[in-house]
């Protein structure tokens, strides 16, 4: 293997067992991501898609009675093992929930929340910081005006929106996106799929999603979750047309699910 082909994995995930007390909920996951791709994860719900994202940050902490053995390797060092600064990893691997949930805050403040833990206080480029986020998911026109209203006035679309610049204010390398758009209509769904095409120019993208046509517009490899086993990892443009395996297929014909 060639130094260029090692360097672009950013995740590595190796033999990943997860169990919630006796539930065997993550079982020997091997798991390559690879930078600046976006990497769609499909599959009915319960089979560990939502588990396996929230242990890329290790958000998976905060739930008590989960044992975990294995590798997650983030840039080379493996998270489980490494006593690691939780907060700094956390800003490096950011994450997007299913329904936005803005801080009961003022837009502004909610992007520079990020910003001001990691110690910026400037004005002038805290201002910077959220200009340039609120323009990167397209929505610095539509509230550059009301940067201090509260968050919680603006649409579950732009809410969403709110909560992709809050995550990239801290200048992520990942981005972690648990079903985005399941709360959202059609036409905000699709501006934030138009969004994660352009951000895949910086930025890492994995992505939780029960809707098969976005997972083919959006993503470059997609992986099959079947009952806490990673089934069939793939380009995503063979997993749609031929996938190797016929719970795979099963699957996205919506013969079960
Ligand atoms: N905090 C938890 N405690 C115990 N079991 C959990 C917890 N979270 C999820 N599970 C179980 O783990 C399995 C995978 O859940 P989840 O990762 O949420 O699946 P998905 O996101 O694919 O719907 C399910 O059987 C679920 O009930
Ligand atoms: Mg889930």
């Amino acid at each position: 293997m060639t130094f260029a082909t090692l360097t672009r994995n950013v995740f590595d995930i190796k033999d990943l067992n997860l169990w919630y007390g006796e539930h065997h909920a993550l079982k020997n996951i091997n798991f390559p991501i690879i930078k600046k791709e976006v990497t769609a994860m499909i599959g009915p719900s319960g089979c560990g898609k939502s588990t396996f994202v929230k242990t890329l940050n290790l958000m998976i902490n905060y739930v008590s009675n989960v044992k975990m053995t294995g590798e997650i390797n983030f840039n080379g060092h493996n998270i489980l093992n490494e006593k690691l600064d939780l907060v700094e990893l956390r800003k490096k691997v950011g994450m997007v929930f299913q329904k936005g949930n803005p801080f009961p805050q003022s837009i502004y403040d909610n992007v520079a929340y990020g910003p001001r833990i990691h110690g910026i206080k400037k004005k002038k480029h805290l201002d910077e910081i959220v200009t340039k986020s609120l323009m990167n998911v397209a929505l610095w026109d539509e509230v550059k005006d009301r940067l201090h209203a509260p968050a919680l006035g603006l649409s579950g679309g732009q809410q969403q929106r709110l909560c992709i610049a809050r995550a990239l204010a801290t200048k992520p390398e990942v981005l972690l996106m648990d079903e985005p758009t399941s709360a959202l209509d059609p036409i905000s769904t699709l501006k934030i799929e138009e969004l994660i095409l352009e951000l895949k120019e910086k930025y890492t993208i994995v992505i939780v999603t029960h809707n098969m046509q976005q997972a083919s517009r959006v993503s470059d490899k997609t992986a099959f979750f079947l009952m806490g086993e990673l089934i069939e990892l793939d380009e995503t443009s063979k997993i749609f047309s031929n996938p190797r395996d016929e719970r795979t297929e099963g699957y996205i014909t919506g013969r079960f699910g």
